[in-house]
């Protein structure tokens, strides 16, 4: 994994914005396939991709995106539903084509059967070329809880009450927010050809640290990704508190840094 300490939250978000800037122009007119998550800890991000959407001319007009989950039982509407979420916070700001802005239907009458469908769509949009994933407190990714399989695809999960109190934030109270979802599963965010993970906070630094260096374990959901090839973690001061060879990857990161790579 390639681990980058950002001094802040700010530098965090600019070193991801980066990454999908890179992927945008590689994809050029063919259209880069964006994965995207939603939450708090990608809005720096998006705010930062639609500055230079406005200020530099980037374009996302031939791309198209893919949403982790979405909360069964909200309506596409529903100010907290993630569908109007990224709408809000991302897409309705830039130019990417807004029906090409997908994401599990909560509402569809058969779950499983949009699970199904959902992950299948993936796959005939060709796979996602750029992932960005936020982290559960619990080490969750999308929304596969600690005891997700590796080997899970797009499906009905319930959620943690960790997750739901840590959801309440967004809703009135925790009584309000749904308790299933539908979520990418590990198999299927796995198959994104390259993921960059952003966390910020202290809040996330015993995640951080057990995705990073602890063993490959369903207690740690993110920790799969330590067997991608090319999983990028941006991580703040904060973030980066637990992490044991925090100095190492310091270094690492200034020798890339002089070899101008
Ligand atoms: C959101 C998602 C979740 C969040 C995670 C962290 O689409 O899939 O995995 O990334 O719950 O949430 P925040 O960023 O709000 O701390």
């Amino acid at each position: 994994m390639e681990i980058i300490i950002a001094k802040d939250a700010e530098q965090a978000a600019s070193v991801v914005a980066d990454r999908f800037e890179d992927v945008l122009h590689e994809r050029g007119e063919d259209g880069a396939v964006l994965g995207l998550a939603t939450g708090s800890s990608p809005v720096l991000t998006y705010r930062e991709l639609i500055a230079r959407h406005r200020e530099q001319d980037l374009s996302f007009a031939h791309a198209r995106a893919f949403l982790l989950d979405e909360y069964i039982g909200l309506t596409a509407d529903h100010e907290q539903s993630y569908h109007r979420f990224i709408r809000e916070n991302f897409t309705g700001h830039v130019d990417i084509p807004d029906e090409l802005v997908l994401s599990p239907d909560g509402e569809a009458a058969d779950p499983r059967a949009e699970a199904a469908r959902y992950d299948a769509s993936i796959g005939e949009a060709g796979g996602v070329d750029i992932q960005i994933l936020g982290i559960g407190a619990n080490g969750h990714i999308g929304f596969n809880e600690p005891s997700s399989s590796f080997g899970s695809r797009t499906r009905v999960k319930t959620l943690t009450e960790q997750t739901v109190r840590d959801n309440a934030r967004f809703f009135s109270s925790s009584d309000e927010v749904p308790i299933h979802v539908l979520t990418q599963g590990l198999a299927t965010i796995r198959e994104a050809r390259r993921i960059v993970l952003i966390a910020t906070g202290e809040g996330k630094a015993e995640a951080v640290r057990d995705m990073v260096e602890g063993p490959v374990s369903a207690a740690c959901p993110a920790s799969i990704l330590q067997m991608h090839p090319a999983v990028t973690v941006v991580v703040d001061e904060a973030a980066a508190r637990d992490l044991t060879h925090a100095d190492y990857y310091r270094f690492i990161q200034s020798q890339k840094d002089r070899l101008g790579s």
